[in-house]
């Protein structure tokens, strides 16, 4: 069995926990150099995930956006973006969703195996569709057959909240990317960060604060939540000198951003 790829959940949220408003629009949370950290990160990844009803609300591209870290990753023999990854019981995405149409690299929808069928029907050549589990796919099977089939060895996940509270309640993840956002939604409708569940962390377990930053008028906090935090970074530093000397770039450009 092969080793489950190294998870990341990045997301940012108001001060009062949501995602989101309620409003048709999508509420933007972050500010120009968290969004070039966020593409930063995204590039030292193998795929990035989100849930069904962000790939319909926000139709998002999922690109790395930066041209020098594109390049760099075409250097080291990958897609210029990583593989976009969904999940998804009911079947409802368009071909012509942005997650479909843009980016080179590949697009995989996991859904029940009952469905897979009618979705491979609807998406055709726009996505491999892998039907996982009954009436719903555990994100512990996704993972698992990401790692096994696809060859992915790191995932981002970058929501929405029905799937960060899947995999943080199964204890999925090795690192989480918090990002407070300045002020309040209060919206009872809008959709929170994480649902109820039972999380591995407690009173009585606390989570490991691993970093804090300022980025502006966001703080980023970064939690440690296996012992496999920091493997990533290792692993990506392992891929030879211009590796590291491109994430010192990035972190640089970064840095230059902060007033
Ligand atoms: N602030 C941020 O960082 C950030 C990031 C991403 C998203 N968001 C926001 O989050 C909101 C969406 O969050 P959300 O919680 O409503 O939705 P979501 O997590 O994006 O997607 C939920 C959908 O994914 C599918 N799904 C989830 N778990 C599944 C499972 N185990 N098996 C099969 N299908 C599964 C279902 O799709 P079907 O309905 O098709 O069955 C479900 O309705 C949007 O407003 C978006 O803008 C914010």
């Amino acid at each position: 069995m092969s080793e489950r790829p190294y998870v990341t959940l990045s997301c940012a949220m108001s001060i009062d926990g949501y995602l989101d408003s309620a409003e048709p629009a999508r509420l933007a949370m972050s500010n120009a150099a968290d969004l070039d950290r966020v593409d930063a990160v995204r590039a030292h990844h193998d795929a990035i995930m989100v849930g069904a009803s962000t790939v319909r609300r926000d139709n998002p591209r999922l690109l790395v956006r930066d041209a020098a870290r594109r390049a760099r990753r075409l250097a080291t023999g990958r897609y210029e973006s990583p593989a976009k990854v969904t999940v998804t019981a009911s079947g409802e995405l368009s071909p012509d969703a942005a997650f479909f149409t843009t980016g080179d690299g590949p697009r995989i929808v996991y859904c029940p195996r009952e469905r897979a069928t009618a979705v491979r029907d609807r998406l055709g050549d726009r996505a491999t569709v892998v039907g996982l589990g009954e009436d719903c796919v555990t994100m512990a099977a996704l993972v698992e057959h990401l790692g096994a089939q696809e060859g992915v060895r790191s995932l981002m996940v970058e929501g929405g909240g029905t799937v960060l509270t899947q995999f943080l309640s199964a204890d999925l993840v090795d690192e989480l990317h918090l990002v407070v956002a300045p002020f309040f939604v209060g919206e009872a409708r809008a959709p929170r960060v994480v649902g109820p569940a039972a999380y591995p962390w407690t009173a009585g377990r606390r989570a490991h604060l691993a970093d804090t930053r300022q980025i502006g008028d966001v703080v980023l906090l970064r939690y440690a939540l296996s012992e496999r935090f920091g493997m990533l970074d290792a692993r990506e530093s392992a891929t030879g000198a211009e590796a590291l000397a491109a994430q010192a770039a990035d972190a640089e450009a970064v840095t230059a951003e902060l007033p």
